[in-house]
């Protein structure tokens, strides 16, 4: 850490600064603004001329307009290596050229310390990541796969930015759900304490049949809605049967787990399945964990005088919505907003996280709206969005299946994760072995390469989309080994580690021994690019954005190809610096894999 110096756009950023300060002393605030050039005039630029312009225009001041701020901010640079030149365009750019030093001595020190001395710096130490989160005895849905893929990149990329990161699985165990298990449990099987588990059998019908009676008996419902309330206030016969419903989702209870064989209890097997599978680790505290906490933390808004009774409700108001935040029901029980209320609380001063995300499909958009608006008021959040602690809601938008519907089996059942990735295995394993790779490998290495390439495939393809629109899932588009896939991609990263291979040279050595020359355009361009990893994780980071470190990824392996049509390697005096180029480039794409959660590929 101590030889992180920063993004290229975060020293540079410091450089303006020194000189914004010198130029306009009497605007101690601005802040400089330096972006990536578009243009061919430079590879940064600094836009600050126009909007210091507007301030100290009208003032008495020696400046004429914009170009001349932009001149003085050019000549008040402080010294520095990272410069090579400066230009003014326009109204007023700075644009900056980099030295071709200044890239391969970071790009060096990257390959000879690790991709980590490259980490960007955030503005927080610690975050929660709040995802996958599916709920007990319902349903798992593709949404779940989303928050899944998409949270568990977020972690990675701020696991990776030197943020310690609870990830968190705040799983549904606690909802109103329960209240209609339990008590369709009590009628359907008065002994349930002896012969429930036995007589419950398949918990999917149950599940639905108990749903039925809800949505149909107004009785019923009540009843289901009472029991919801008495589980909540810690009654004994309630939270025995709950708890022994949850025992045996969460495949603790031996017991229950064998006599269980329901599709509850398959679905959340299923879940650690693919969690395993798609190596992904999360710990779970679901919503039943901050239920003892409520009370206490109800109490204190009230104490603030936020809740308010509205139709024999808790309330707390919001303003600008239609509806109040509901934070005890009129029946007396605690609902969904409550819980993640508590755990907002929870995770602010108990675990102390000054960033909390929370990964779900924009359906719940209101509802994370409203809480954090209630936490705003209630002043455990700087009202002010730049400031932290904060919270944000990454939403995303729905899987669509072929006919642009939401994503069904043909059957119209819900798609098991399990069967998106055993499908996308079996595909890559029956192409490795239509190209002949059955004979070259072990089929362990078959099976190895396969599952890489097939789970890498789903998750690219689902993280390279702006997370909040529809995508439509197709495994025909992304198991294509051509255009913007992960298959590609493992491609185009293989390809370089066998032109290393090849060469026959010893790279640990070359990256002691040897130096990098920018000689070519097509080389320095790539050299630039790998340096911009960082400020494209930052970015990625700080909007929340995995699409971003996608593109960035797709960029790099082009930048690679331009170079490699360009600069022979093998064979030329110039093959250590290229080899290095591309053990560097390999590098980073393999950061971007794992930051993405893919398991990267040697060979094909
Ligand atoms: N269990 C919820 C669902 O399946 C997601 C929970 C998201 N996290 C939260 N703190 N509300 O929709």
């Amino acid at each position: 850490a101590e030889d992180n110096e920063g993004t290229v756009k975060q020293q540079l950023s410091k450089l303006f600064e020194t000189s914004l300060r010198m130029t306009v002393p009497d605007e101690p605030d601005l802040e400089p603004l330096v972006v990536k050039c578009t243009g061919k005039f430079g590879d940064y630029q600094c836009n600050n001329a126009m909007s210091c312009w507007a301030k100290v225009k009208g003032k008495k001041t020696e400046f004429k307009g914009p170009p001349s701020i932009g001149q003085a901010i050019a000549n008040n640079l402080p010294e520095s290596e990272m410069i090579e030149s400066c230009s003014i365009a326009g109204p007023g750019f700075v644009n900056v050229v980099l030295p071709n030093q200044w890239i391969t001595k970071s790009i060096q020190k990257m390959l000879e310390k690790g991709v980590g001395i490259w980490a960007p710096k955030l503005p927080v130490s610690r975050a929660v990541v709040d995802f996958s989160s599916p709920n007990i005895a319902k349903e798992m849905h593709v949404g779940h796969l989303r928050s899944t893929i998409i949270g568990d990149t977020i972690a990675r990329m701020l696991e990776y930015s030197n943020v310690e990161v609870l990830r968190r699985n705040h799983v549904g165990d606690w909802g109103t759900q329960f209240g209609m298990l339990i008590e369709y449990m009590f009628e359907k099987f008065p002994d349930w304490e002896n012969a429930g588990e036995q007589a419950i059998g398949d918990l999917q019908a149950f599940y639905k049949a108990s749903k039925l009676k809800f949505d149909a008996d107004p009785v019923f419902k009540e009843k289901a809605q009472q029991a919801v309330v008495l589980l909540q206030g810690g009654n004994e016969k309630y939270r025995k049967a709950w708890s022994m419903i949850c025992a045996i989702s969460h495949g603790g209870n031996e017991k229950y787990r064998k006599a269980w064989s329901t599709i509850c209890e398959i679905s959340r097997k299923e879940f650690h399945q693919v969690y395993e599978r798609l190596g992904i680790s999360l710990e779970e505290k679901g919503e039943s964990f901050y239920n003892p906490y409520i009370p206490k933390v109800l109490e204190g808004l009230s104490n603030q005088g936020l809740i308010v009774e509205s139709e024999g409700a808790r309330v707390i108001v919001i303003e600008g919505k239609q509806i109040p935040l509901i934070v005890v029901k009129s029946d007396g029980g605690y609902n969904y907003a409550s819980t993640d209320l508590t755990a907002l609380w929870y995770r602010l001063n108990e675990e102390k996280a000054e960033w909390i995300v929370y990964v779900t499909d924009v359906g719940q958009k209101l509802h994370f709206e409203m809480f954090f608006t209630a936490a705003k008021l209630a002043g455990w959040l700087p009202a002010d969005e730049k400031l932290y602690p904060k919270t944000s809601h990454v939403d995303f938008g729905l899987v669509l299946g072929d006919d642009k519907k939401r994503f069904r089996t043909r059957s119209s059942e819900v798609v098991r994760l399990v069967d998106l990735l055993d499908e996308a295995k079996t595909r890559c394993k029956a192409e490795l072995v239509e190209r002949g790779k059955a004979l070259e490998w072990t089929a362990e290495e078959l099976e190895q390469i396969a599952e890489a390439i097939g789970y890498g495939a789903v998750k690219y393809a689902d993280l390279k989309n702006n997370r909040s629109t529809n995508y439509t899932f197709s495994f025909d588009q992304m198991l294509n080994d051509k255009g913007n896939t992960a298959v590609y991609l493992q491609y185009a990263h293989a390809r370089i580690c066998s032109i290393i291979r090849k060469s026959g040279k010893d790279i640990e050595e070359l990256k002691n021994t040897g130096t990098i020359v920018l000689g070519l355009p097509e080389e320095r361009s790539l050299g630039l690019h790998l340096l911009q990893f960082a400020e494209v994780v930052e970015e990625a980071c700080l909007s929340l954005l995995p699409n971003v470190l996608c593109e960035y990824l797709y960029n790099l392996s082009e930048h690679f190809t331009r170079f490699y049509a360009e600069c022979k390697v093998n064979g030329t005096p110039e093959e250590t610096s290229r080899l290095l180029l591309c053990e560097a480039t390999a590098v980073v794409m393999r950061q971007c894999f794992h930051l993405l959660g893919i398991v990267p590929v040697f060979k094909i």
